[in-house]
């Protein structure tokens, strides 16, 4: 038996897939995420604006199902951080999952869970435990599973994207806000995005 509701249309501006809440996340909700707290605090005192939202389309079903979500996430830098989503494992550590960009300028911070977000001593980060993988329009960014993965928007638009991923992975939001992502994306003195390892950015 075919399910009767395959189909789903979104736009991009506003972004959003029709017909589905959009649930949202706001600067409070990410407090613990950013390495400068002063500057977040700071932030938090002139108002607590919407950083990303996301619709999900969630069929029932089991093993073997996909479930697909619209994020967007809105520009801006809290200290020397652009914006990010909160990030996270999948509580089905294997799961893995795609993410299709649509509009705007951003990357996928992503961090194997086994080396603890470890890149073989470079300051710049760059290793093989952890990478920055551009996403945007025209670009898919494979996420292998066992890894922590956050969304970052470095450019000056929403960056929207569509993440696929299978109906049984789940989130498993704990392991981040115990321990954090191990790098931060920063925008550099040239204007550009860096990758920098959070025990060495000087504000945290
Ligand atoms: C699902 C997935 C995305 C994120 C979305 C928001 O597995 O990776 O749909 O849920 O980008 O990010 P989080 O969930 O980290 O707040
Ligand atoms: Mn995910």
């Amino acid at each position: 038996m075919i399910p009767a509701d395959l189909l789903a249309t979104f736009s991009l501006n506003p972004a959003r897939i029709d017909g589905r809440p959009m649930s949202e996340r706001r600067l409070s909700d990410l407090r613990d995420c950013f390495a400068d707290k002063a500057a977040c605090d700071a932030a938090l005192a002139r108002g607590d604006p919407v950083l990303y939202g996301v619709s999900s389309v969630e069929p029932a079903g089991g093993d073997g199902q996909l479930h697909y979500g619209l994020g967007v996430l809105y520009p801006g830098t809290i200290g020397d951080e652009y914006h990010m989503t909160k990030g996270h494992l999948h509580a089905h550590r294997p799961a893995a999952e795609i993410y299709i960009g649509l509009s705007g300028e951003g990357a996928m911070l992503l961090e194997d869970e086994a080396c603890g977000g470890s890149c073989g001593g470079s300051d710049a980060g760059a290793g093989n435990g952890c990478k920055l993988v551009p996403l945007r329009a025209n670009s898919v960014v494979y996420v292998p599973g066992h890894t922590a993965h956050r969304t970052i928007n470095t450019g000056s638009e929403p960056l929207v994207y569509l993440g696929v991923y299978p109906a049984n992975a789940g989130h498993d939001y704990a392991a981040i806000a115990k321990n954090n992502f191990a790098h931060i994306v920063i925008r550099g003195a040239d204007g550009k995005p860096a990758l920098q390892a959070r025990a060495l950015y000087a504000k945290s």
